[in-house]
């Protein structure tokens, strides 16, 4: 049956009941006409266990643990689009063996301050790493017969007052920075579903938001899918009907037919308030996203598969390619498991878990490895000396959370005194710092870049007590390690890695994996060199946040205001090095090609991330110095050289003109940068346009 003949078939009662909520994670289907409830998911970590249909509490299943994949960082390090492609198939084919039509993922978000409290599931500070990662992601996801629901739509990008802030930022803004992946999403990712955002833009929610919903989206876009609130995020009936919405989810009223969308909607049609073709719309909008994966006639639907080693695979493989080296002196790394016999094992971290904490999304997992138990499992023959070093503790407070709340950075004298025990006792120390899912939470932001619970005084100790100390951060946002950097010789990024976490880490301590991530974000040296605090735009509030740094995000406002980043974007070392050749350009009108030889000139295998930056030499408008527009990441033997290409459309460079709304490319010359970072420019060559 067509899906015009199955909505001419419905009452207005089933077509107003499918719109919204009728549990926490489902909304009503039409069941004599073969249509299911819908059911959603969480989440960017994974699938989430599953929750009580009228309460936040978790139904106690026994069957609904899940992997727990790398979150935000830990896929956009990787700068690998394959293993983007990859993690949205192992997540969908989750997805589809709990039987959920939806999963409210990826989470796309720019990363606009180093403070964003969901910074750790979102992908980076560029528009077009997060569309290239952001792409594949989706279209592996939906092969598995799921809805992606790409969020949060959109220019959603702190937590604090981020149920009322009114997003204020400008149009070249939005359409270069925010839009572009969500753009990407629906366009070449064919994402079926979208969901509103909590915030206000220019003056409207979201979730009734006619710019956004139905002129972005829908009108210029093509979106032929459906959009579904964020939890709670729906303030009306008849503006959020008449202006894009559709699907209310997560309404704070315990009764249904209280919701924005229930009786009240059924009233605005028979008062002539919402036509009832618009009602008829919305349900096209969900019945079409349904049908893509075979969710109303399920013949040849997949059926998914969940918890198995191939997606623990997945897991460890897209871990072990985000790991970044960010400093290795006296090749202290990586460590030869014939030479050390004894390892202190430092810190917190090193046991810690972080699959389900904090607020929000978390995933309930048989399988999550700690550094500590890689290292213990891996090397039964080295002796480990395993010392907490810090504790996480709190300052007190009258918050009635667990979430999110003011760190106390004292020391604990009698924890540094073990460490230093362990410390002097064996070959190496690592300690193991960084943050965790309570520190970085949903619906807070934090405060600073300090690192927390005194984990600086514990890494001078250590330090003093065994030079040979390394030191691996866990965490999912920059935080200010420019002591730490100073004082150890072996300094190594991690994030919420997943469910092989503590594998991958330790893979790359002792040299089994050669780390190839590259940070998808500046570290700023203080917090005020990052463009939103540098111009007193972050958080903003109390009603409204203007982004006063506008295009200028992350390294493009430090290339372009000549600002030193402590680390900056696209940086990460490797056991082996890397040669450049002088790149060959060529333009045939539609496509600039780089090509150029990489060498590996070092010793071991190992993987690198050749990034190719464009700038416009005398641009009649402001532009960014430098901006990214392609890369690629290969594979080298030692002493293996290959030839390379980047391919850039000229469309690509594009500019958006607000005068004429739309994208116009300069004619004239072009600065090419090809480098192993954003400041490590390996090759500068220059191209015209006509
Ligand atoms: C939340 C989040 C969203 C999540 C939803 C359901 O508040 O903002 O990312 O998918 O509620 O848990």
């Amino acid at each position: 049956m067509s899906i015009d003949q199955l909505v001419s078939q419905m009452t207005l009662e089933e077509k107003v009941h499918m719109l919204h909520g009728s549990g926490k994670f489902t909304s009503a289907g039409v069941e004599r006409l073969g249509v299911p409830a819908l059911t959603s998911t969480d989440g960017p970590l994974g699938v989430r266990e599953e929750i009580q249909n009228d309460s936040w509490a978790a139904a106690g299943w026994d069957n609904d643990f899940a992997t727990f994949f790398p979150a935000g960082g830990g896929l956009s390090a990787t700068w690998n689009l394959d293993l983007a492609k990859q993690y949205g198939e192992a997540i969908g084919q989750e997805a589809r063996a709990r039987n959920k039509h939806v999963l409210l993922a990826p989470a796309v978000n720019l990363i606009r301050s180093p403070l964003g409290g969901r910074n750790f599931e979102y992908f980076t500070e560029d528009p077009f790493l997060n569309k290239q990662l952001a792409v594949p992601y989706v279209l592996g996801l939906q092969a598995q017969d799921v809805i992606s629901c790409v969020k949060h739509y959109a220019i959603n990008n702190q937590e604090t007052l981020r149920g009322s802030i009114d997003v204020q930022a400008d149009e070249r803004t939005i359409r270069e920075m925010y839009l572009p992946v969500f753009k990407a999403a629906v366009q070449e990712g064919n994402a079926y579903s979208v969901m509103s955002a909590y915030n206000q833009f220019r003056g409207a929610y979201l979730s009734e938001n006619d710019y956004m919903l139905n002129t972005i989206l829908r009108d210029e876009w093509g979106f032929k899918g459906f959009v579904m609130s964020d939890w709670g995020a729906v303030h009306s009936t008849v503006e959020s009907a008449k202006y894009g919405l559709d699907i209310e989810m997560g309404t704070e009223i315990d009764d249904y037919d209280q919701w924005y969308f229930s009786e009240a909607l059924i009233g605005a049609v028979k008062d002539g308030k919402v036509d009832e073709a618009v009602i008829d719309a919305k349900v096209k909008n969900i019945l079409y996203a349904m049908n893509q994966v075979h969710a109303i006639d399920t013949t040849g639907r997949k059926s998914g598969s969940i918890n198995t080693p191939e997606h623990l695979e997945v897991a460890y493989n897209v871990a072990k390619e985000s790991i970044v080296l960010l400093k290795n002196e006296n090749n202290l790394l990586p460590l030869k498991d014939d030479q050390v016999k004894s390892i202190a094992v430092i810190g917190d971290n090193a046991k810690r878990k972080h699959a389900n904490q904090g607020f929000g999304a978390g995933v309930k997992t048989k399988t999550e490895v700690t550094p500590f138990d890689a290292i213990t499992t891996k090397y039964p023959n080295v002796k480990v000396n395993y010392a907490q070093g810090y504790e996480e503790k709190y300052l007190p407070n009258d918050l009635d959370r667990s979430w999110g709340l003011p760190i106390d950075y004292s020391a604990d004298s009698n924890l540094i005194k073990e460490a230093v025990e362990a410390a002097s006792n064996s070959d190496v120390a690592v300690v193991f710092a960084g943050s965790n899912r309570l520190v970085e939470t949903e619906a807070e932001d934090r405060k600073g870049l300090r690192l927390p619970f005194a984990q600086e005084e514990l890494i001078a100790a250590v330090k003093a007590a065994n030079p040979n100390t390394i030191v691996v951060m866990i965490a999912g946002a920059p935080y200010d390690v420019s002591n730490v950097h100073e004082q150890v010789d072996a300094l190594v990024w991690s994030w919420f890695n997943g469910s092989k976490a503590g594998d991958a880490i330790v893979d790359v301590l002792f040299g089994v994996v050669n780390p190839s991530g590259k940070l998808p974000v500046t570290f700023p040296k203080k917090l005020e060199d990052s463009p939103a605090h540098a111009t007193n735009s972050f958080p903003g509030g109390p009603d409204v946040v203007t982004y006063q740094e506008g295009i200028l995000v992350g390294y493009r406002w430090f290339d372009t205001k000549n600002v030193e980043p402590f680390y900056p974007f696209g940086f990460g070392l490797s056991y082996t090095t890397f040669d450049y050749s002088e790149p060959k350009v060529m333009n045939n009108g539609g496509t600039i090609t780089l090509s150029l030889d990489i060498a590996n000139t070092g010793d071991v295998a190992g993987k690198e991330i050749v990034q190719v930056y464009f700038g416009k030499n005398n641009s009649s408008i402001e532009r960014a110095a430098k901006e990214l527009k392609g890369f690629a990441k290969v594979e080298l033997k030692a002493g293996e050289t290959q030839q390379l290409s980047v391919e850039v459309p000229v469309s690509e460079l594009a500019y958006y003109d607000v005068e004429t709304s739309s994208w116009k490319v300069e004619s004239g010359e072009y600065t090419v940068w090809v480098g192993a970072s954003s400041r490590d420019i390996r090759s500068e060559v220059s191209v015209s346009l006509d």
